[in-house]
């Protein structure tokens, strides 16, 4: 690369909320890196802007029955359960491996109570190398009947502020789609002190085998994931940025530079890739290859003078 090109590298780093700031805005989405290690041998983890490590709990969980996944058009269902060897094995045995790369490690962690959430982010938060910490209130509460804990504004307001309370890193709440009106959930959770706001986790879904006269999944339904679901999420980043001040995180079906690049133009600071990876296990360096190309090409020299771009008029 000669001088020229070097000067025209544009600058890629974004801040997360919450003091984080990531050298780009592309992370690897939650339960679809492992812990990284996995990855590893395709390619150099220090390329991503962060990884968002599979979802951990109090005490380790076995997960669903199999069949956990199905194959959909343009997505996938999974049903896979939350399964994850707990907080002390994570930390034990997963955690040290990510500490050798200078990239952000953002850990998720969900629960059953809100107990459950406060101890898992209490003990996460005494541990070195972690970053941030993403809330997957995707769960059910159950203490209040199985409500999920993200479709009611009064829980997730009670869930963030509880969290918040019990860490001084980063949190980024983030939303199930499977509500009515989603600003009011991210409405409901800055108010409780979220720092950022990352959306959208899976949708709910079912297939049946009309043979068998049996659902796919074991557990009957499960979580919709892949480009079928990218224009969903984008309506609801689009929705959601227009509404809080909060960095908000776009996840949802992307595959691509110019998927990533929609999300920011409506207004996402950064992304996550999920399903993707399953496809083609180099698809966050892909995208942040593809992002710095198209910089350069449109002479952009910093990825922040992109975000929130969108005309909406013609
Ligand atoms: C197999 C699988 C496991 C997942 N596990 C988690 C998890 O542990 N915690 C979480 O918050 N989201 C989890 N997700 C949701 C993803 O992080 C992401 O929000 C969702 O899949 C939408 O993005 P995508 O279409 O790019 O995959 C999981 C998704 C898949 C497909």
């Amino acid at each position: 690369m000669n001088s020229n090109n070097v000067k025209n590298i544009p600058k890629m780093a974004v801040h997360i909320g919450g003091g984080l700031t990531i050298k780009n805005p592309v992370m690897a989405a939650s339960g679809t890196f492992g812990y990284g290690e996995e990855y590893a041998p395709y390619y150099d983890i220090n390329r991503v802007g962060a990884v968002i490590v599979k979802g951990v709990s109090l005490e380790p969980r076995a997960g669903n029955p199999p069949p956990r996944i199905m194959e959909t058009p343009c997505g996938m269902l999974n049903a896979i359960g939350l399964e994850n060897p707990g907080v002390k094995i994570f930390i034990k045995e997963k955690l040290p491996f990510l500490r050798q790369y200078t990239t952000a490690v953002i850990v998720n962690v969900f629960g059953e109570t809100l107990d459950e959430y406060k101890r898992v982010v209490e003990i996460v938060s005494q541990t070195e190398g972690v970053h941030g910490l993403e809330i997957n209130i995707s769960c059910p509460n159950v203490k209040k009947g199985g409500i999920v804990f993200g479709t009611d504004p009064d829980m997730a307001y009670e869930i963030t502020k509880e969290v918040k309370s019990a860490t001084d890193l980063p949190v980024l709440v983030k939303l199930t789609p499977n509500v009515t009106d989603i600003c009011v959930i991210a409405e409901s959770v800055q108010a409780a002190g979220a720092d950022a706001i990352s959306l959208i986790n899976t949708l709910t879904g079912m297939s049946v085998d009309i043979e068998q006269r049996i659902p796919h999944l074991a557990n009957i339904t499960g979580g919709l994931s892949g480009p079928a679901i990218k224009p969903i999420a984008l309506r609801m980043v689009w929705q959601v940025a227009k509404k809080v001040t909060v960095p908000v995180i776009g996840v949802g079906g992307i595959t691509s530079a110019r998927d990533a690049m929609e999300f920011l133009m409506v207004g996402a600071r950064a992304v996550q890739v999920g399903t993707a990876h399953f496809i083609n296990p180099h698809a966050a360096v892909d995208i942040v290859d593809g992002m710095e190309k198209y910089f350069m090409e449109h002479n952009i020299r910093d990825v922040n003078e992109f975000i929130g771009t969108l005309h909406e008029g013609r």
